[in-house]
């Protein structure tokens, strides 16, 4: 049965009607320079980077490739969206780390911190199993939508309050492929 939220779903050829907040070209050389501070920070440490499924897979991806110290990965996914747009405010795991990270300096990445609850969720899963130390850097923040008192250690862009999609976020699943971050408007 199509979710409520298909409806609002386009067309590919009506994709490119979709306004772009963040081009390609500016995403790439923000991450960069995210991963130039990053490696900085973290020079002479061995890190490990666990990527929030599934938005975070591109960034973390590109990311990755332009840092300069001692990585490893693993994956976390967590539910709290469903297919909608708006948060549903129940966070669960649906993949739990494959390796231990205790003592270690753990970078969690992240596509977009909204309203918190995930990250203040995670955080809170994270900082039981004992890591040296704990960081998130996320490639947008969304502070005017703040429900919980959460803040990222690197931030890629700040941007207003909208909805987008692209560069790894979806809507209904859709649209992770797009290479830029485009607003999506929804009926009214
Ligand atoms: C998105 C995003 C964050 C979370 C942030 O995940 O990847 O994990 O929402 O929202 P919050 O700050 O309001 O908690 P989503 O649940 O959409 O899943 P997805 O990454 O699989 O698309």
């Amino acid at each position: 049965m199509p979710s409520p939220a298909s409806k609002f779903t386009r067309s590919p050829e009506s994709i490119s009607d979709l306004e772009v907040l963040l081009d390609a070209e500016t995403i790439a050389r923000r991450v960069r320079e995210l991963a130039a501070q990053i490696s900085a920070d973290y020079r002479g440490r061995p890190l490990r980077l666990v990527g929030i499924l599934k938005g975070a897979w591109i960034f973390m991806a590109d990311l990755i490739r332009h840092l300069e110290v001692e990585v490893t990965v693993d994956f976390l996914s967590f539910s709290s969206y469903g297919d909608g747009a708006q948060s549903s405010g129940i966070v669960k795991i649906t993949k739990d780390l494959d390796q231990s990270i205790a003592g270690l300096d753990v970078l969690v990445v992240e596509d977009i911190l909204d309203t918190g609850q995930t990250f203040e969720y995670l955080r809170g899963v994270l900082e039981a199993h004992k890591p040296r130390s704990l960081r998130v850097v996320t490639l947008l923040d969304k502070p005017s939508r703040r429900l919980r008192p959460v803040q990222a250690d690197y931030v890629g862009f700040t941007i207003p309050d909208v909805f987008v999609v692209g560069y790894g976020l979806d809507y209904a699943q859709q649209y992770r492929n797009l290479p830029d971050v485009r607003i999506l408007r929804f009926p009214r």
